[in-house]
């Protein structure tokens, strides 16, 4: 098992008092090379869940584990290793550095963790969004799809174990919407990546093996 979620709880604190309870009783097994869609209303706890599994927020109860190691035990130094070999992410922002290129945006996390290849397989990656040709540009001199073109390049190129994209296609005008969409499946199908993407665009989540939807903190 790629992903195993048992019994995974999150609750935030509210300002006045008590807690909100975003997260009940989640239970999820994602196999390797599988694409899985959870939809949801808004607010219904998709990036909530979502941030738990990179391990950019810790659960209140329960287990997550990826690749057999439970996310939660992780020192934030071991995290960000696991994270940086481990996982891709895509969000609905694309986060750029803005003062980087388009390729040292691509190349940054592998030369994070001292890669040596990294110029050669940030070009890769950024030839399989189809964006060679603007490698030397920065960031504000690239249109919407572009940027996220560039960010899914970012996401791919240290080969994760899982892709997870929250609303990849929330910021983007439907054609490109459309065209950028394409382009993710046509990469995970023919890197056989395991995904979870997160929408509420119920065509784009008919694209995945399988649909979850969110509701009331839970899977229905
Ligand atoms: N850091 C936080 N602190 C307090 N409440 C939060 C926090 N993050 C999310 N929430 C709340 O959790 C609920 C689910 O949010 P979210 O996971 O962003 O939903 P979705 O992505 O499905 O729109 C919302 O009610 C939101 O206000
Ligand atoms: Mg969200």
């Amino acid at each position: 098992m790629l992903l195993e979620i048992n019994q995974l709880y999150k609750s935030f604190p509210q300002a006045d008092h008590g807690q909100i309870d975003v997260l009940k009783n989640i239970n999820l097994e994602i196999h390797e090379g599988e694409t899985v869609a959870v939809v949801g209303q808004s607010g219904s706890g998709k990036s909530t869940l979502l941030s738990l599994m990179a391990g950019l927020d810790r659960q209140s109860s329960g287990s997550l584990r990826l690749r057999e190691q439970e996310i939660s035990e992780m020192s934030e130094l071991k995290l960000t290793q696991f994270r940086a070999e481990n996982i891709g992410i895509i969000f609905q922002q694309f986060y750029l550095m803005p003062h980087l290129t388009a390729l040292e945006n691509v190349s940054l996390p592998l030369e994070m963790f001292g890669n040596k290849d990294h110029q050669k397989r940030a070009k890769e990656a950024l030839l399989q969004v189809g964006l060679s040709e603007r490698e030397q540009h920065f960031p504000h001199q690239l249109s919407g799809g572009e940027s996220q073109r560039v960010a899914i390049a970012r996401a791919v190129v240290t080969r994760p174990s899982i892709l997870l994209a929250d609303e990849p296609t929330g910021n983007l005008d439907n054609e490109t919407g459309v065209h950028v969409a394409n382009l993710l499946f046509d990469l995970v199908q023919t890197t056989g990546m395991t995904l979870l993407l997160v929408t509420h665009n119920m065509e784009m989540a008919l694209r995945c093996s399988r649909q979850l939807t969110l509701q009331f903190g839970t899977f229905q």
